[in-house]
């Protein structure tokens, strides 16, 4: 898979291996930027005055060839414009850069130099974070499974000459948090025979080190621990089911923050089986776990001061002669007893039991991340993630990191007519509520088994694919809501 590079320069005249410069523009009367060559600050200044080539998005190549530009240590520029400065927020820089990463997957050249004196304009580390983080994210593809590869690495330097800016702060963190983001996308598109239980697994045990640990717990062990919720998904499997916990606690006798991550990878539907439209893109179904996974590895890269803890309960959901049946009842690992009216309803199943083992850790909060439910689309679209909180406090964290990340969420309620929806007559609960409110039924189920615990849960179903490039996303997994995670761990930290 194609991998960047990155360094930072203080000097456009430094050693430098990129023949390609890259300008961000932003549309305001006190532009102004040195590229310590008068013809090229010439031929800027004069495009400038007459053409526009800062409106948002848009890639203007200025060739410099040695023949004219004989004292310039570039061959071209890349323009690209942001916008208007009065405009300009943390999604719309971000979309710019994503437009040019993506731009650049495109092109030949793999080598480049960000110069982002431009950016000061701004006044905000933040927006220059942003921006340059979307470049990262736009300059992503999935093209493991092509032997023609599209793309070879890249390596980016980027320069500013401003001695006040905490630029190495500024691009270890973008950089951290785009490569997570990818990470999480690898895994979703990833297809299914390939990312197995037991392959998430080793991935996760791979990623452990000396601050962050990993535990997993097999077949047997979540026997022994009475998750019957979540064997009762897998046993139509032969895939192996297996517990992961990844847990990176830097400051000792604390309480932990919980990210757990639906770990579905492969939802079939089970017998409750899903029509072939629907099940194409169910590689997908552990989106929740991708996510929570590569947040955790950045957060400990990133040496922030806050104890977290990853649960991933990872597995198939298939229909075979051994699988759940719909009408079965399962004793979940706290003693409730759930009639499974529809095998497809499946991760709030292995979730119930994530959350009953998570509280046994006595957690300070937990958030679950799941695809969970079609409803979710329906409800809002694309552009929010639906979110459900029994905390104020922390649905309002998690909306900050929302908007900081430019991964939106929308909070829906957890009303007590539709609560009535999940009763059986059989059991304590049921697994489905009724075409009506899906996703808020899906979050009652969970509550059932977070109690009093503050806890916030993020349905992804609409958000964690995407059949278009927009923005900092190209086609297929999104990677949300890793960055969004990443910003929460920094609210926390606080
Ligand atoms: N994994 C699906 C939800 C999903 C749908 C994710 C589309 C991504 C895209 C989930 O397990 C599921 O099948 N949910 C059912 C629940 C229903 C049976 C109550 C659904 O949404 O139809
Ligand atoms: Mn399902
Ligand atoms: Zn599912």
């Amino acid at each position: 898979m194609q991998q960047n590079k990155i360094k930072h320069i203080n000097s456009l005249n430094e050693e430098t291996k990129s023949q390609t410069l890259i300008l961000p523009i932003i549309k305001n009367k006190d532009f102004s930027v040195d590229l310590l060559d008068m013809n090229a600050n010439r031929l800027l200044i004069d495009t400038m005055l007459n053409e526009d080539i800062s409106t948002n998005g848009e890639i203007t190549v200025l060739h410099t060839p040695k023949s004219l530009f004989p004292n310039f240590n570039y061959l071209r520029i890349f323009c690209i414009g942001l916008g208007l400065i009065e405009e300009s927020n943390l999604s719309s820089v971000r979309k710019s850069g994503g437009s040019l990463g993506r731009y650049f997957l495109n092109s030949k050249i793999e080598e480049a130099n960000i110069f982002i004196d431009s950016l000061n304009l701004f006044d905000n580390e933040e927006l220059i974070e942003s921006f340059i983080e979307g470049f990262f994210l736009g300059n992503y593809s999935f093209d493991k499974y092509k032997n023609k590869k599209s793309k070879s690495d890249n390596f980016f330097e980027i320069t500013s000459t401003d001695s006040k800016l905490a630029i190495k702060n500024i691009t270890t963190k973008s950089y951290e948090k785009s490569e997570a983001e990818k990470n999480a996308r690898n895994l979703v598109n990833e297809p299914a025979n390939y990312l197995t239980p037991s392959k998430l697994a080793d991935i996760s045990s791979t990623i452990s080190n000396k601050k962050l640990k990993c535990n997993i717990l097999d077949k047997n062990e979540c026997k022994k621990l009475g998750m019957n919720a979540f064997l009762g998904v897998s046993q139509g499997s032969i895939e192996e089911p297996k517990l992961i916990h990844l847990s990176y606690k830097p400051l000792p006798n604390e309480n932990s923050f919980w990210y757990i991550g639906k770990a579905i990878t492969f939802d079939s539907g089970g017998l409750s089986l899903k029509p072939s439209g629907s099940m194409f893109s169910m590689k997908g179904d552990m989106g929740g776990s991708a996510a929570v996974i590569s947040a955790i590895n950045a957060i400990a890269n990133l040496g922030l001061m806050v104890n977290i803890d990853v649960l991933c309960l990872a597995t198939e959901n298939m229909p075979s002669g051994s699988a759940q049946r719909p009408s079965d009842v399962v004793e979940a690992m706290d003693g409730t007893y759930i009639e499974v009216e529809n095998t497809d309803a499946e991760g709030r199943l292995t979730l119930a039991d994530a959350i009953t083992y998570a509280k046994t850790f006595d957690p300070k909060f937990i958030i679950d991340v799941a695809t969970l439910t079609g409803a979710a689309s329906i409800g809002l679209g694309k552009g929010n993630i639906s979110a459900f909180s029994n905390n104020e406090k922390f649905m309002k964290n998690v909306k900050n990191a929302g908007e900081k990340s430019g991964d939106h969420v929308w909070q829906l309620p957890l009303d007590s007519v539709s609560k009535k929806q999940n009763n059986s007559t059989i059991a304590d609960i049921k697994n489905t509520g009724g075409r009506l409110a899906g996703s808020i039924t899906a979050a009652h189920f969970i509550n059932h088994f977070v109690g009093e615990i503050p806890w916030v849960h993020l349905d992804i179903a609409a958000n964690s694919m995407t059949s278009s490039n927009d923005g900092w996303h190209n086609k297929g997994a999104t990677g949300i809501p890793t960055r969004l995670l990443i910003e929460l761990a920094y609210i926390f930290e606080k």
